[in-house]
């Protein structure tokens, strides 16, 4: 195995989007940031430095930071921000995983400009599970703003109402010909006729899940979050934020022109959206011939079409049992219920609020709105150090719930930081509940540190007999899961990494309503069981 090193600084540049110019963050100037590339089992320095005016950490979303806690990156759970004119080195093995991941900020709505893919490679000598592509491309969905998002994040808490709009959807940071001054912006594939083609899509997206697919052409679905799945051929992918998705493509044989690949919205609560969807272009021109004036656009399933992604959902399937992935936990040492979704709280007194009846928009597990601790979580357990958080996360909702009958009158929450604690080398189960108590959303749940087990999904209430139908054969290997609007999903997977591990809505303003927290994962007993030594230059609070 090799060491990869990059340096990753965080900075101020000019970007002209949709006819506006203005500033945004990038990393070493590139929007999306750079592309890491290595291999399974290498090793990863990246020093990051911050050269810009707001508090930074970066993420390496689906790396499981095996025993490397200390480098997962999420601001004021592992680590406290590197502060402006300072800068932090992430140091982690690539420990049996492979695939396509990406790398974000991991704090406010940074992460709406610092962003990019991390691919990774079989060790030399493995082969893939299938047909040996002739080319491949990254294709990273994400949402722009005119304005900053640093500072709309802020807007959005302090007036308690729903978020803005963003002003467009982008794929490798072009929103295509359908936006304002857009025709030149817009990204093309070169293609050649007969070749099949790797794509890895990832979804960068604040607040957007996607339905993505190609005009004339179908998908064929060979791995979700950077694990391989059965294959499966579909004319169009559901992807949500978080989530990452590689397909193989076998252009027409007959293609001779372009083709529009594009994204379009799921789900989005705000029917007002006059968002169009984003494409980009598939061209099997020849540089000589005259592109042909009418392209053909993909069939995109509509902005409702939960019926696609509940079938979407179930036809992935892990390829196996592979080599060197955790078995699936047949038994269950410690299980929980977490009812996620949004909440409508008190205005503060002599305020206005943005949300129904003078309320304000918040959101919950359990109850619980997580609120950012002073101390990061990770430091605070390591030394043992009071006043960041309590050990005390409810296991199961506080209340008796029925999440298919009209909401309960009672939609707050209440504010804390509280974990779970889990033994090390216990076999985790939680059932993901949607509260649909102010509106059903999907909510793409994202857990730290592990990649987990899907074993089931449903709609209406969980209920304990539906644990006999769980898929305990070939359930697939994800690090982000939708819960279904109006349903729950349940994952499985063993507690074998030591360490305070976020779990979170990847919709951002979810994230910064309070839909989070944080499982700690205690020690073994062995002396190989137990989380290093934090390292020296880690951030101060
Ligand atoms: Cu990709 Cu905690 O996030």
């Amino acid at each position: 195995s090799t060491t990869r090193y990059y340096d990753f600084k965080l900075q101020n540049n000019t970007i002209t989007k949709l006819c506006q110019t203005r500033n945004i963050i990038t990393v070493n100037g590139l929007f999306p940031g750079p592309t890491i590339y290595a291999q399974e089992g290498d090793r990863v320095i990246v020093r990051v430095t911050n050269a810009m005016q707001y508090n930074a950490s970066i993420h390496w979303h689906g790396v499981r930071q095996h025993f490397s806690g200390w480098f997962d990156g999420p601001a004021y759970i592992t680590q406290c921000p590197i502060q402006p004119g300072h800068s932090f080195t992430y140091e982690f093995t690539l420990y049996q995983q492979k695939g396509t991941l990406f790398w974000h900020a991991h704090i406010s709505w940074l992460r709406a400009t610092v962003n990019g893919a991390i691919v990774i490679y079989p060790q030399s000598g493995v082969p893939y599970p299938y047909t040996f592509p002739y080319e491949e491309h990254v294709l990273i969905l994400g949402e722009w703003w005119n304005a900053d998002p640093e500072v709309l994040e802020k807007q959005i808490l302090s007036s308690g109402g729903p978020p803005n709009v963003s002003d467009a959807y982008l794929i490798n940071g072009h929103p295509g010909p359908l936006y304002n001054c857009s025709s030149q912006d817009t990204f093309v594939i070169n293609a050649v006729p007969g070749k099949t083609y790797l794509l890895r899509i990832i979804n960068a997206a604040l607040n957007i899940e996607h339905f993505f697919g190609i005009a004339n052409h179908n998908l064929m679905v060979v791995a979700v979050d950077g694990e391989y799945v059965k294959q499966f051929q579909t004319r169009a992918i559901s992807i949500a934020p978080g989530q990452t998705t590689e397909v193989l493509v076998t252009i027409d044989k007959s293609c001779n022109g372009n083709y529009y690949m594009g994204i379009g919205p799921y789900m989005f609560a705000n029917v007002s959206i006059n968002s169009v969807p984003s494409l980009a272009i598939l061209s099997c021109s020849s540089p000589s011939s005259a592109p042909s004036s009418i392209i053909p656009k993909p069939k995109l399933p509509g902005r409702n079409d939960t019926q696609f992604i509940r079938k979407y959902v179930r036809s992935l399937r892990s390829l196996s049992i592979a080599d060197n992935a955790e078995p699936v936990p047949q038994t269950v040492d410690k299980s929980l219920i977490y009812a996620v979704g949004l909440n409508l709280n008190a205005c503060p007194t002599n305020q206005s609020c943005g949300a129904p009846n003078n309320t304000k928009f918040e959101a919950s597990i359990n109850n619980v709105t997580f609120q950012r601790p002073p101390l990061a979580m990770l430091q605070a357990f390591y030394f043992g150090k009071n006043g960041s958080f309590t050990p005390n996360f409810p296991d199961t909702p506080l209340h008796p719930y029925d999440f298919t009958g009209n909401p309960p009158s009672n939609l707050q929450s209440f504010l804390g930081t509280k974990a779970d604690v889990i033994k090390f080398n216990s076999n985790v189960q939680i059932v993901l509940q949607g509260t649909s108590l102010v509106s059903k959303e999907n909510h793409p749940i994202h857990l730290h540190g592990f990649s987990f087990y899907v074993v089931g999904y449903g709609t209406g209430n969980f209920q304990p007999s539906d644990s006999t139908a769980f898929n305990l054969a070939d359930p697939p290997l994800m690090n982000t899961v939708g819960v279904p609007a109006g349903g729950w999903v349940a994952i499985r997977f063993k507690a074998n990494n030591p360490g305070v591990w976020f779990m979170h809505c990847h919709l951002e303003i979810h994230t910064s309503w309070g839909l989070a927290t944080a499982l700690v994962v205690k020690n073994g007993e062995k002396h190989d069981e137990i989380l290093p030594r934090p390292p020296a230059d880690l951030p101060p609070c």
